[in-house]
């Protein structure tokens, strides 16, 4: 099945690769929904993504990003003061051309989609995406159509089988390096974008609390030292000018969304876009 075929095609490409979230077993399509051998189901949403939580699980607990962020983030993004993190990423990830893509914490889809675009794609390369917020997926199927989104949480088992993944992409989201090597066959990548110390450090004086903690990268590198190689490591550093509708929007679509009122105003601001990206390379 090629691509450009919407939801069913993508949905065939990528069938394979995917595993029952409560046994393991491999999965097929049953009318809207995904079923296993021992009939463990899990509904097709409107909107196009999947839900492959085992039931019960943090159905409530964990929303992840809510529609306020996920809507501030997909305007930020658009206005391209990101677009220098996304192509060192899709210039790592194209240095050998993948054939299975996954983005664990992939939000609305924005950097699954860049990459997508850029890649002189083999017509049977499979594009997922998995986050755990239902809002988030929700605008990334709309949107996306030749990529499949999944409900997964990132910090338990990945519905994806062993050794099938050969880019990963993990981009300002949780890790799970147990599942994450897994999920990766021998050679292939896991690439990392975290916020180095002073990103949007400019920010601070105006929320509390972004969340970045120091030495984030030495600690993540220990974390993920017995199956991985550093295969590559690069700051991406430079200021961008921020109007008051892109600072409202920045400071929305992360944490500090929790810590200000929905009226928050703020003036033009220079700021400082500070964040390492790393290559690891499965053993
Ligand atoms: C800062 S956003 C980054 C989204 C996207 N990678 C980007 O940079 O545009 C973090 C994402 O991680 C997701 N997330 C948080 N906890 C998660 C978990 N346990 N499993 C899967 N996704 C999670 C959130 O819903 C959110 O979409
Ligand atoms: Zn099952």
């Amino acid at each position: 099945v090629g691509r450009g075929q919407g939801a069913l095609g993508v949905l065939n490409r990528c069938l394979p690769l995917l595993s029952c979230p409560v046994c393991g077993g491999t999965l097929g399509v049953a009318d809207t929904s995904l079923r296993c051998a021992r009939r463990h189901t899990f509904d097709r949403a409107r909107a196009g993504y999947y839900d492959l939580l085992p039931p019960g699980h943090g159905r409530t607990a964990i929303p992840g990003d809510v529609r306020t962020m996920v809507e501030a983030r997909r305007r930020f993004l658009g206005r391209g003061h990101f677009d220098s993190i996304s192509d060192t990423v899709i210039d790592l990830a194209l240095r050998t051309p993948p054939a299975v893509v996954l983005d664990a914490g992939c939000g609305e889809g924005w950097y699954l989609s860049r990459l997508m675009r850029a890649h002189e794609a083999p017509t049977d390369a499979c594009f997922i995406g998995l986050d755990i917020s239902r809002d988030a997926l929700r605008l990334a199927a709309r949107t996306h159509r030749d990529a499949l989104f999944l409900v997964n949480d990132v910090g338990h088992r990945l519905c994806v089988a062993d050794a099938s993944v050969d880019v990963l992409l993990n981009i300002f989201a949780p890790r799970n390096e147990h599942e994450f090597a897994r999920v990766l066959r021998p050679g292939a990548a896991l690439i990392v974008v975290m916020p180095a110390d002073d990103h949007l450090r400019e920010l601070r004086a105006l929320v509390p609390l972004l969340g970045i903690q120091h030495d984030k990268r030495e600690r993540t590198l220990a974390r993920f030292d017995t199956a991985f190689e550093v295969g590559a490591q690069q700051e991406v550093r430079y200021a961008t000018s921020l109007t008051p509708d892109d600072v409202r929007d920045v400071v929305h679509m992360g944490p500090s969304h929790w810590h200000v009122t929905s009226d928050f105003q703020a003036d033009a601001l220079r700021v400082t876009v500070a964040v390492d990206v790393m290559m690891l390379r499965r053993i």
